[in-house]
């Protein structure tokens, strides 16, 4: 695909439509947009960046670009683990960080409507003001925007038991790659008018159109939350009870996991000690509800299920301090990693629940096998895991030819297991090359003609989630 390079006369234009002081061009400026969460090795600097504060504004810059032939990047606030913020073809970053307000909380209706520049962890802490919850606990919640979870569908640890971002959104406003602004579903609980739109639009990786607003059901915060840390000497044990407990049907919230190289570099790296942190594995297990009775039943039915399984013992965190402990050190084991090894591929896959184990002991074992260490975290309740293969010995081209022949040979696996490459950190730039290692022909064939129906030039996010050429 051949784009233009963006030239004075289209700054100007870009000045005109957002004010002087919200187009960026100095190269530090560049450099700060020129990467997310993603390996160094993928930085790419945008030729400018864009900051709009309205989707007039966002649809007069689409039509600009459509006229010139210059890819859009959009942007939320970086926080991506695939690639989705990267401006691989150069062109406009597109930063949506000025349209951060929440702009309603309907108590009546229980939805929120909000830009998508607002923080997560903001706009959860401001709907339980009026007694309201929403429930996607993503892991960067106090740095991730929520235009960026709706683009991804981020899941997070309580997936299990309230689903992805997507569940919650009912309704969105975008600005088409062509540059219309479109309202799509709304604050109806139910509508079958015609095709999906808002849901096509979840997890479509700023590759379809650009969100300005969004419309989130919310629910009721469950008044009693229990959270156990459960060590286990052995790996597969652990991991073999969590199939056992689902099939208890003893309804969590959340169950995470957590190999003992994780809880290791965790621990280094928040200068803090879990309970048992010389063993294999340990399992985190959220419980919520309304009644404390029903809570510590089954909390009490996890102990004695998961003492007789294996586990060394149960550790409860019913206070505000040492649920902030566990939970946290659950959430930076990506940061801890990212601090300790030279080279760090985060992955995502997943797997049918049933296949864990499999997963798990085949993880292992081609870790062994290349001679990639491999800590593995992640939400186990969901089948979906974080294998995260590390180095700090390889130069840069082997590391690279060794971690393809990794990840080839893990994908394959994965995708005979019934599984998929990633399940709520997308395809982005880092996994496209990998598609069609689990999709047919037709299923990408697909996805590239409802692309082309959006973005008949190819310039929103070229270069993510499906390869720009129509022929495979
Ligand atoms: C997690 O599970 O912690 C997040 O998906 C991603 C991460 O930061 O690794
Ligand atoms: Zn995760």
């Amino acid at each position: 695909m051949q784009f233009n390079p963006v030239t004075q006369r289209v700054i100007e234009r870009l000045k005109q439509i957002v004010g002087e002081e919200h187009v960026l061009t100095s190269s530090e400026d560049l450099a700060r947009y020129a990467l997310d969460e993603i390996e160094e090795r993928y930085r790419s600097l945008p030729e400018v960046v864009v900051k709009p504060r309205t989707p007039e504004e966002i649809a007069a810059i689409m039509r600009l670009a459509n006229e010139e032939r210059i890819p859009v990047t959009p942007r939320a606030a970086g926080t991506g683990l695939s690639g989705g913020a990267v401006p691989v073809y150069g062109g406009i970053v597109l930063s949506l960080e000025r349209m951060n307000e929440i702009l309603e909380i309907d108590v009546d209706n229980m939805m929120v409507t909000v830009e998508p520049g607002v923080v997560l962890g903001d706009m959860m802490r401001a709907v339980e003001t009026k007694g309201l919850f929403y429930p996607v606990d993503v892991s960067s919640l106090e740095s991730c925007h929520v235009g960026g979870n709706v683009a991804e569908n981020a899941g997070g640890a309580r997936a299990m038991k309230y689903g992805l971002t997507g569940q919650w959104v009912y309704g969105l406003e975008v600005v088409t790659p062509t540059g219309e602004i479109v309202r799509l579903g709304g604050k109806r609980i139910k509508d079958v008018t015609g095709y999906n739109l808002v849901q096509l639009l979840v997890g479509s990786e700023g590759t379809l159109g650009i969100i300005t607003k969004i419309t989130f059901r919310l629910t009721t915060k469950p008044k009693y939350v229990l959270d156990l840390l459960i060590p286990f000497d052995s790996l597969e044990v652990a991991v073999a009870q969590v199939l056992d407990l689902i099939r208890q049907e003893i309804h969590l919230a959340a169950i995470e996991f957590m190999d003992s190289i994780s809880v290791r570099a965790v621990e280094r790296y928040l200068n803090t000690r879990l309970p048992y942190s010389e063993c294999e594995a340990h399992l985190l297990i959220q419980i919520d509800g309304m009644e404390e009775g029903a809570v510590w039943e089954a909390g009490e039915r996890v102990y004695h299920r998961l003492m007789k399984g294996g586990a060394k013992e149960v550790f409860v965190a019913d206070n505000r301090f040492t649920r902030e402990k566990v939970w946290r050190a659950r959430r930076e084991i990506a940061q801890a990693l990212k601090a300790f090894y030279k080279h760090v591929s985060i992955e995502d896959i997943v797997v049918p629940r049933a296949q864990i184990v499999k997963a798990v002991q085949y993880i292992r074992e081609l870790s062994d096998r290349h001679r990639i260490e491999t800590p593995v975290y992640g939400h186990i309740g969901d089948g979906n895991l974080h294998p995260t293969p590390v180095c700090n010995e390889r130069d840069e081209q082997t590391w690279d030819r060794d971690l393809e022949a990794f990840l080839i040979e893990m994908f394959r696996i994965v995708h005979n297991l019934g599984g998929s490459l990633t399940a709520e950190h997308g395809v982005g730039l880092k996994r496209i090359k990998y598609l069609p290692l689990v999709m047919s022909k037709t299923e990408i064939a697909l996805m590239q003609a409802i692309k082309k129906a959006w973005d008949p030039n190819g310039i929103l996010n070229p270069g993510k989630v499906i390869p720009l050429e129509l022929n495979v």
